[in-house]
């Protein structure tokens, strides 16, 4: 295969949603845990937002059952339009949730068999085109200087290198077993330090035996092959068919390389990272900043 055929344009993106969200229950009993918001957008809404900020046209939601109200949130809504418009009432604040005719695909992961299966669950709809992967647990919030949110730096530096690129962040040491985590090789010149090789990965590894504390942080842009990989990828850590594992085959024979991501992320998998990620973009908003300021200093009084 040729390195040009391996920067083909990145136009799809998965969002594997099929998860029972089980930490937040009983919040997440009749909603997907994805629904959740963050104020007032649910957590999928950001992970849209991202891939879109990234030029990526199709929205790919691997889902299971009760999570339909995912595609509901992205769909029109008659009786609520008609009836706002009757009252005079702004439409913008839905101007997010629209996305052109045929563009949000959803597939069901019947049964739970770990990231790499419900990946795979997408691969008749993937094609033979890269796409991009967005975890709508891991939030990832740009700095507001130009440089975008995740994803989009992903796409610069894909546009620059091809091949398959994954978002990586240092975590504390011990923390490493929950996480897929990276062995880095060079780092390449001419991106200040935000690009480097990967030589290896391991999914959940202990913390003695893993081969740095870079993990991996819920982004990935892959070559189509991931999924002839994925077809037959045995079970692995936590007896589950890993994308990490499938991944990690795919190194030595396509380029391989992680990106650093210049800005914030929030693991809103957990309770108190998702109060994290609420106080820290409240305390940001124009309409309510001062306010919820207000609020938390009488609360810490
Ligand atoms: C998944 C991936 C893991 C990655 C993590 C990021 O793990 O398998 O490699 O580091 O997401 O949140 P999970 O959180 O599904 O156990």
């Amino acid at each position: 295969m040729t390195d040009h055929s391996l920067r083909k344009p990145v136009r799809k993106a998965v969002f594997p949603v099929a998860g029972l969200g089980t930490r937040f229950l009983p919040a997440t009993k009749a909603i997907p845990k994805e629904m959740l918001p963050i104020i007032d957008r649910p957590l999928i809404q950001y992970a849209v937002d991202e891939a879109r900020e990234a030029g990526i046209e199709q929205m790919i939601f691997v889902t299971g059952r009760g999570k339909t109200a995912m595609v509901e949130h992205f769909d029109h809504a008659f009786e609520l339009e008609a009836t706002l418009r009757e009252r005079d009432k702004a439409l913008d604040a839905l101007e997010p949730t629209r996305i052109q005719p045929g563009n949000l695909v959803a597939v069901r992961q019947q049964v739970p068999l770990g990231l790499g299966h419900a990946i795979w669950c997408a691969r008749a709809i993937v094609g033979d085109e890269p796409f991009a992967i967005i975890l709508p647990d891991e939030l990832m919030i740009g700095h507001n200087d130009g440089t975008g949110g995740c994803m989009k730096q992903m796409m610069q530096a894909y546009n620059e290198v091809g091949g398959n690129l994954i978002s990586v962040l240092e975590v504390p040491h011990e923390k490493v077993s929950s996480y897929g985590v990276i062995a880095p090789g060079n780092k390449l010149d001419g991106f200040g330090g935000t690009l480097t090789e990967v030589n290896g990965l391991v999914e959940k590894p202990k913390a003695e035996d893993a081969p740095s504390n870079l993990i991996i942080s819920g982004r990935y842009i892959l070559q189509a092959d991931v999924m002839r990989t994925l077809e037959n990828q045995e079970k692995g850590a936590g007896g589950e068919i890993q994308l990490t594992d499938a991944m990690a085959k795919m190194i030595g024979h396509q380029p391989f390389h992680a990106v650093t991501f210049n800005g914030r992320r929030f693991d809103c998998g957990s309770k108190v990272g998702f109060v994290e990620a609420t106080l820290a973009l409240a305390l940001e908003r124009p309409d309510i900043g001062e306010a919820v300021r207000a609020m938390a200093k009488r609360l810490l009084a």
